[in-house]
C-alpha cells in the first residue's frame, strides 16, 4: 500500500512548520499588532496590501476547487507551477542520494529544481513519436527514484502522453507520478484530476500562466490527495502566493465563461500554422500538437532562428534537446503574428 509517509525525507516527517502570526490567531480581533506589519498607511490604499496575504488562500481555492470539481484539500498553489515541482521534490528526495525521472526531451524545470536540490535527474528517450514505449518501462523502477515527472501535452513536442502507458507507470511506480498538465486546456483529453482517486501516488500540475493568460501572476495548482497536499503546506514559504495575485485571479475566474473561447481561438491559430507551415520549402515537419505551440524541424535550426530573430521575431530553438535537431518551437499567437512569422518564413532562403 502506497502511504506518503515512507517517501517523505525524514527531517520533513518531524520537522516543526513555520507558525505565522495569521495561522495561530483563531477569532475575533479589531486591532492586528502581531505581525509587524505598517498599520498606518499603505502606499497603494484600499486594497489591504499593508496586511500579509491569506497563507492557505482559502477563498481562492474555494474558487478554484469548485471550477476543478476537487475537494479543497486535495488542492494545493505554488508560486506558479515551478515553485510545486521544487517543493515536490524537497519534500521526498534527500540531496546527494536521491533520483528523479523524466522521459525526454521535456520541460527544462525538472532538470534545473532537481540540479539545484542536489538531486540527480535520470532521462530516458522517448521514441520518434515522442511517447513512452512498453519496454522503457523495464528501466523505470530504481530504488532510489522518487519521482517521475510526465508532461501531457509534453513541452516542447505538443503531444499528450498515451494514457496507458501512464496508468502502467501509476501502477507499477512505488514513489510520486507527477503529471504536469500546464497544457491541458488546449488538448482533446480529460485531465488526470479525474482519477486522482484510483491512485495515491498521483500529482497533476496545472498553471494559470497558458490558457488562463496570467503568466505574470505566478500561479500554480497542484492537485493530490490530501496527504500529499497536506506536506506540501508543510514545507511551503508562509506567504507564498501574494495578495495581488489572490485578489486578481479570483477576479479572472469571475469570467470563467470567455476560457473556452479564448482556447478555441488559440487551437485555430495553432492549425493555421500547423497548415501553413507543413507547405512551406525550409519546412521539414510539423509535428501534432494538443497545446499552445508547436514543434517545427527546419532546415537549419539556427540560421532560421537567427534570421527571425533578426525580423524581431522570436521563438525558442530547441534544435539541442534529444530528439529534436533543427527543430523551433512556435507558440500560437495573435492572427495578425502568426501571419507575420509564416511570411517571414516564406521569404527566407539558404
Ligand atoms: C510543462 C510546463 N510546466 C510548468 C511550466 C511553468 O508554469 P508556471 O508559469 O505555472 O510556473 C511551464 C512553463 O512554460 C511548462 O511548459
Amino acid at each position: 500500500m502506497f502511504d506518503i509517509k515512507n517517501l517523505v525525507r525524514p527531517n520533513i516527517l518531524v520537522m516543526k512548520p513555520y507558525s505565522s502570526a495569521r495561522d495561530e490567531f483563531k477569532g475575533e480581533a479589531s486591532i492586528f499588532i502581531d505581525a509587524n506589519e505598517n498599520n498606518l498607511e499603505s502606499l497603494i490604499p484600499n486594497q489591504n496590501f499593508n496586511r500579509y496575504p491569506d497563507p492557505y488562500q482559502r477563498k481562492l481555492k474555494e474558487k478554484i476547487a469548485s471550477i476543478k470539481k476537487v475537494n479543497l484539500n486535495q488542492l494545493f498553489l505554488g508560486n506558479g507551477s515551478d515553485e510545486a515541482i521544487d517543493l515536490l521534490i524537497r519534500l521526498v528526495c534527500k540531496p546527494g542520494f536521491d533520483e528523479v525521472l523524466t522521459f525526454s526531451p521535456t520541460y527544462g524545470m525538472y532538470d534545473v529544481s532537481s540540479n539545484l536540490n542536489d538531486v540527480v535527474l535520470r532521462q530516458i528517450r522517448l521514441d520518434e513519436n515522442f511517447q513512452i514505449q512498453p519496454e522503457m518501462l523495464e528501466d523505470v523502477i530504481h530504488t532510489n527514484t522518487k519521482i517521475i515527472f510526465l508532461c501531457s501535452p509534453n513541452n516542447p513536442t505538443g503531444n499528450l502522453l498515451d494514457s496507458q502507458s501512464i496508468e502502467s507507470l501509476l501502477k507499477m511506480f512505488y514513489g510520486l507520478v507527477v503529471i504536469d498538465e500546464a497544457y491541458i486546456d488546449f488538448a482533446n483529453q480529460p485531465s488526470w484530476i479525474n482519477r486522482l482517486s484510483e491512485f495515491p501516488n498521483l500529482v497533476v500540475l496545472q498553471t494559470f500562466s497558458k490558457a488562463w493568460g496570467l503568466a505574470a501572476l505566478r500561479l500554480g495548482m497542484a492537485f493530490a490527495s490530501p496527504e500529499i497536499i497536506t506536506f506540501l503546506n508543510k514545507i511551503k514559504p508562509p506567504y507564498n502566493i501574494s495578495e495581488a495575485t489572490q485578489l486578481l485571479a479570483l477576479k479572472a475566474m469571475e469570467q470563467a465563461d470567455k476560457l473556452g473561447g479564448i482556447v478555441s481561438e488559440i487551437n485555430q491559430g495553432r492549425q493555421y500554422l500547423q497548415e501553413t507551415l507543413s507547405k512551406l520549402t525550409n519546412v521539414r515537419k510539423v509535428y501534432p500538437s494538443d497545446a499552445n505551440f508547436v514543434l517545427v524541424e527546419v532546415t537549419n535550426a539556427d540560421k532560421i532562428y537567427a534570421y527571425l530573430l533578426d525580423k524581431g521575431i522570436v521563438v525558442r530553438n530547441r534544435t539541442n534537446q534529444p530528439g529534436c535537431y533543427n527543430c523551433l518551437r512556435v507558440t500560437v499567437g495573435t492572427q495578425a503574428e502568426n501571419k507575420k512569422l509564416i511570411q517571414a518564413l516564406e521569404a527566407y532562403s539558404d
